[in-house]
């Protein structure tokens, strides 16, 4: 049979650019629904209804009232939308329960760093609703093909629909980072309302405790990871999180597809952040960008000098503490450093003190800040992502775009995304910054001293800008890899 109508996909997701991002999960939930919009995917986006989301969704209607869920609060489902630009938008639908959402904190964290007690509850209703939404139990008529959950707050989906015996939609699980798995005790099977058979191995148990994320992976009928090199190191004991042997068993259904980026957004040409917009063919905007940052963080003001930017959830994963260790060798490269960070408090409490005992050479600026972001994109003559491990990772591209060439370790994503500098790859034109591994203080700082050693010969790291600015980042290519998934899941069925 032919199939006319157009793919129908219930994209489930915790966090959406830009009413509610706390990294690449948000950015990614809204740049591949719209790439899979512009593919003639008829793609809706079910959210939690956080006050960001409840302000910045617009066009509010209530569709239905779900005053009979068993173990949930009663919570009403809006539609609307949310744009993402002058002229595009994205179709949302937004559990509004104030009780568990509406709160002063982050979407995972209290005010103080600590998970809210509530989180099984909180998605568990996300994937309950989820499940609703992509089976015949749904009051709306609109009924998805494919249930695409991403990440541990949406892992029960699949596990809520295997258990439901009418008509559903297949399910694919996306691993944006296997680290954050879902973890809750064991009772929490019985709140959620959850069969207590599924509490096994084969099933939702997880080292004794039930883990969403797990569920996700044992139910769902895809797994999608954010690139292939990820999708292979999870297999394995050193990156698996204890996940391994399910992913090893299950990897016939498990595909690796690299993130793209927002190329509209992350575009030097046209990015209103910048003091000075510029390209590949006149890089001189990009020296003012410099400026710029150097001036807004209280920097010494020298063209000359390597400046490194991060931008990053300070965090074990990203290897802050590896910038720590090396930070006074950094200064006598010399070099200097611009750090934008958010949310580790201990760490936090680490790099504040390097700023101040090196105010020319270190500046570092702790919480959330989008324009900021974008300036060190483009004032950074380097960009350091020392990640221990990454799932795929999101600015290297923007780094890369902006001609702002990236230093990472060979890890997941990165190594998927960057093409190490060497005199071969230079003369391929495929050359566009810098790996290293193994991952350690001493590594890091001798990759960034090879690159400044690059850097001087102003000829080379030219041509590495422009490599690293031709590079085609967009979701094009991997909008359709993930629309051949759920094609071969609908005729799988
Ligand atoms: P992760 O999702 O593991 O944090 P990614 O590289 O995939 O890492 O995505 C991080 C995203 O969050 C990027 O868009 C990055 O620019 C942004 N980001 C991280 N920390 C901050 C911050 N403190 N201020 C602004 N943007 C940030
Ligand atoms: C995760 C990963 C990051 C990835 C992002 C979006 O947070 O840590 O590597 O880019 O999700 O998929």
């Amino acid at each position: 049979m032919i199939r006319t109508q157009k793919l129908r996909v219930l994209f489930i997701t915790s966090e959406i650019y830009p009413v509610c991002k706390t990294g690449g999960l948000g950015d990614v939930s809204a740049a591949l629904p719209m790439a899979l919009q512009h593919l003639q995917t008829d793609i809706k986006i079910l959210l939690p209804g956080y006050s960001s989301v409840l302000k910045g969704v617009k066009y509010k209607k209530v569709v239905h009232e779900f005053n009979d869920l068993q173990h949930f609060p009663v919570a009403t489902l809006l539609s609307g939308k949310l744009a993402l630009s002058k002229t595009e938008s994205l179709s949302v639908f937004v559990i509004d329960c104030p009780g568990l959402y509406v709160r002063e904190g982050g979407p995972y964290l209290d005010a103080q760093d600590r998970d809210w007690p509530d989180n099984s509850l909180r998605f568990g209703l996300l994937s309950k609703i989820g499940a609703i939404l992509s089976s015949d139990a749904s009051p709306l008529k609109w009924q998805p093909d494919i249930a695409h959950c991403n990440d541990w707050p949406s892992g029960l989906t699949p596990a809520y629909l295997h258990f439901h015996s009418g008509r559903k939609a297949a399910t694919v699980m996306t691993i944006h980072n296997l680290a954050f798995q879902g973890v809750f005790a064991p009772g929490t099977v019985i709140q959620l309302g959850l069969p207590p058979s599924s509490f096994n191995v084969e099933g939702v148990e997880y080292y004794g405790n039930l883990s969403f994320l797990k569920a996700g992976i044992y139910y769902a009928e895809h797994i999608t990871t954010v690139s292939p090199n990820y999708a292979q190191e999870i297999q394995g004991e050193s990156l698996g999180f204890g996940m391994q042997g399910l992913l090893a068993s299950r990897n016939d259904k498990l595909t690796g597809i690299v993130n793209g980026i927002d190329t509209e957004k992350w575009n030097p040409e046209t990015d209103a952040y910048l003091a000075k917009p510029y390209n590949g063919e006149k890089l001189s905007g990009k020296a003012l960008n410099k400026k710029e940052l150097q001036q807004r963080m209280g920097l010494d003001i020298d063209s000359d000098i390597p400046l490194l930017g991060v931008i990053s959830r300070l965090s074990y994963q990203k290897g802050t503490d590896l910038l720590i260790q090396i930070a006074p060798e950094l200064v006598k490269l010399p070099a200097q450093l611009v750090i934008l960070g958010s949310s580790h408090a201990e760490l936090e409490k680490q790099l504040v003190p390097l700023a101040k005992m090196y105010p020319s050479a270190i500046a570092v600026q702790i919480g959330f800040d989008e324009a900021l972001s974008h300036l060190i994109e483009a004032g950074a003559d380097c960009f350091l992502m020392p990640s221990r491990f990454e799932p795929c990772g999101l600015n290297q591209m923007y780094s890369q775009r902006y001609g702002t060439l990236p230093i990472v370790h060979a890890t997941g994503g990165l190594l998927d995304t960057v093409v190490n500098y060497t005199p071969s790859s230079l003369t391929k034109g495929t050359a566009s910054g810098f790996l290293f591994h193994p991952i350690t203080a001493d590594g890091l700082l001798k990759a960034i001293q090879s690159a400044i050693n690059t850097y001087q010969d102003k000829k080379t790291w030219y041509k590495l800008q422009r490599n690293a600015m031709s590079k085609d980042f967009s979701w094009q290519t991997s909008a359709t890899a993930y629309q051949e998934i759920y094609r071969s899941l609908i005729h799988a069925a």
